[in-house]
């Protein structure tokens, strides 16, 4: 690997000291960063390095070589001070409005081609001004030296998405509207907004969730194959898939209690529920629909994708009524994993036949110990790979779905910590009989 350097902007905050200098931390003494990388942790105050380390909580035994360094103005000369680095991450753990700033602060600092800028979402609010910040951001580094953070591309469940469905020909074939009857995609959360009203308040779980998370998982399982596994291949077949998508119908709801939580508007008519029907519109989805949910404020929490099969047509068993649908369900998470289900005779019965499931569970299946997905996203950069991180146009495209059902505010309220029937007739209740991982 090159010799890098890791710069946190924003490494006060909370992203910095709960996700970030812990996976640093993990990758580094598992053997996965650099010997020789290191890292400088930028704030606003000024403070010293062992300051820093007590604010962020660094345990005396943190073996990343780490510098404290107030802004931005002087990493140049400082990092020079350090060696010469043919890989500079600056990671943005800053609110999205200081990201073209912190662009042209960095240009202007000096560093060029050898700086990659991590950046997490909202990327935008909408189309228009998405291709604003993307506008504005290339401006001052070029498209590949910019890295758009979706975490749920690196949840383990998600990356296997292109395994199961193009290395395992049992499912490459029948992967179309023939034989797929509809597709659904779920995330809920039992937790509600907590400390991010503000942020959430102007956002809505449609912002939030599924202009990006559920989109991605969305594009992962009904992209055309792409022809290789390099980066861009894979996005070229993600935004071709964002192209042909299109919203049927929308559906919103808020739990209630939400307008009285501190920080949230009096009066907000702010999503905390959204459930869409969506078509693709290619010759491969024709007339399957997908149903996506994501909502906050559940009786569960849990992030699967569903596919249901159309029941067989032909052969000896193509007469007989009920019998179950094949089904695959590809648990994302809390537990990563995969349910196959299988029609399959009730033993001693000459007739009955049930609906059953196979489970395979990711930690039963491999027993070592992989990074989550922050860490992968760091480890990624660093070699500088971006196959799991988010592009301009793709991000624009998604915006792009979802213009005309933002802000429209909900049509129903649901209690606290239940979790609504979808309105929309999608089956993954029915799901959640099988999820036993
Ligand atoms: C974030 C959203 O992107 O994803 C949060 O802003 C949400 O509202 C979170 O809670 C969910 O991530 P995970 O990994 O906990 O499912």
């Amino acid at each position: 690997m090159k010799r890098c350097a890791i710069v946190i902007l924003g490494a006060t905050g909370d992203l910095a000291r709960r996700k970030l200098l812990p996976g640093l931390k993990k990758l580094y003494n598992n053997k996965q960063l650099p010997s020789d990388c290191t890292l400088i942790a930028s704030g606003r105050n000024f403070m010293t390095t062992d300051d820093f380390k007590r604010h962020a909580k660094l345990s005396s035994d943190y073996p990343i070589d780490i510098t404290y360094h107030a802004g931005i103005n002087g990493l140049h000369e400082l990092l020079k001070c350090k060696g010469s680095f043919s890989r500079i991450i600056f990671f943005c753990a800053l609110p999205p409005s200081a990201y073209v700033t912190t662009a042209r602060q960095i240009k202007a600092e000096g560093f060029g081609k050898e700086a990659i800028l991590i950046i997490e979402k909202p990327f935008g609010i909408n189309a228009a001004s998405a291709r604003e910040l993307n506008d504005a951001l290339v401006k001052e580094f070029p498209e590949e030296q910019i890295f758009r953070i979706d975490h749920y591309l690196a949840k383990e469940a998600v990356r296997n998405l292109l395994t199961l469905r193009f290395a395992n020909p049992l499912f490459s074939d029948i992967w179309n509207s023939s034989e797929i009857d509809s597709i659904q995609i779920s995330s809920l959360e039992t937790l509600g907004v907590e400390s991010r009203a503000a942020y959430f308040d102007n956002s809505g779980i449609i912002r939030d969730m599924v202009q990006n998370h559920l989109f991605q998982m969305l594009s992962l399982t009904a992209m055309e194959p792409p022809e290789n596994l390099n980066a861009e291949t894979i996005r070229a077949s993600k935004i071709n898939l964002l192209r042909s998508l299109k919203v049927e119908r929308c559906i919103c709801g808020q739990y209630s209690g939400y307008k009285n939580e501190p920080g949230i508007r009096s009066g907000s008519t702010t999503e905390t529920y959204a459930e869409l029907e969506l078509s693709i519109n290619n010759p491969r989805f024709k007339g399957c629909p997908v149903y996506i949910r994501a909502a906050k404020g559940c009786s569960k929490s849990g992030t699967d994708i569903g596919i249901t099969f159309r029941p067989i047509n032909k052969g000896p068993f193509a007469s007989k009524k009920d019998l179950p649908a094949n089904f695959i369900i590809v648990k994302i998470q809390p537990q990563a994993g995969i349910i196959l289900g299988l029609a399959t005779r009730v033993p001693g019965s000459d007739e009955i036949i049930e609906s059953t499931a196979m489970n395979l569970c990711y930690h039963d299946a491999f027993k070592h110990e992989w990074p989550d997905a922050y860490e992968k996203l760091l480890l990624d950069a660093v070699s500088g790979d971006r196959t799991l991180f988010v592009g301009a146009e793709e991000t624009e495209t998604a915006w792009t779905i979802l213009d005309d059902v933002l802000d429209k505010g909900y049509s129903f309220e649901y209690p606290f910590g239940t979790t609504p029937e979808s309105k929309l007739g999608a089956k993954w209740i029915e799901f959640s009989e099988y999820c036993t991982l």
